[in-house]
């Protein structure tokens, strides 16, 4: 079956974020953003691709800072209640009933119970007409040790991460599956060495 072009989202899962910000005057907003990519390995870089009418694109161009907060399923009822229009003078954590973790190292607070929370600085803004992208520098990255594995991984079976596919129809939420199979950065090089690896050491 051949799609329309612009449904190319709807084939690869995406993770949904909750994107928490301030604004200039202190009112905190939550928001799902789920066009969101780390950029490369060992870069410390998060790129989100914002449409122009979004408080959270005000925010973060007057604050200069957001919190991506990772979280699992039992988030699937925010997504609608933060997704909804809200004038930028009302609260959303107190909208969608949710609460604060406050940052350690920005103003605006993440959002309680999410597994992982990304505490961002604005590092560069790429404009065009309709959209925005916005390349944030994760300045500290904390993860709720429930969902670590001993190695320090990701324990999706705990975590549960929410994502989601689109479709003609709307937005089906999912998470994802462990298929046990593990393979070393270094396999995709000859000598079998990651040479990525001593850059992240530092
Ligand atoms: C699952 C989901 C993912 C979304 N992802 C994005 C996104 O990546 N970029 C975007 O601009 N809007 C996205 N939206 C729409 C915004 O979340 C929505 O317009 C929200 O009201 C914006 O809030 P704000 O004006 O407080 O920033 C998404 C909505 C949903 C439900």
């Amino acid at each position: 079956m051949i799609f329309k072009p612009f449904m190319r989202e709807g084939f690869f899962p995406l993770s949904v974020t909750f994107i928490s910000s301030i604004s200039r005057d202190g009112i905190r907003n939550i928001a799902p953003y789920s066009c969101i990519m780390p950029v490369l390995r060992p870069l410390d870089l998060i790129c989100l691709a914002s449409a122009r009418k979004r408080d959270t694109l005000v925010n973060i161009r007057e604050t200069r800072e957001f919190v991506v907060n990772m979280v699992g399923t039992e988030f699937s009822n925010k997504v609608i209640p933060t997704a909804k229009f809200s004038p930028p003078a009302a609260d959303e954590f107190d909208l969608a009933g949710l609460d604060e973790k406050p940052s350690e190292t920005i103003r605006a607070p993440g959002i309680a119970g999410s597994y992982a929370w990304m505490e961002c600085e604005l590092f560069k803004v790429y404009e065009e007409p309709d959209y925005v992208l916005i390349m944030g520098k994760v300045l500290r990255l904390e993860v709720a040790d429930e969902v670590l594995t001993r190695d320090g991984g990701l324990d999706i079976q705990k975590a549960r991460p929410l994502m989601m596919t689109g479709s003609k129809k709307g937005m089906h939420f999912c998470t994802v599956t462990d298929i046990k199979q593990f393979e070393p950065f270094g396999a995709m090089f000859p000598d079998g060495k990651d040479p990525i690896a001593k850059q992240e050491e530092k």
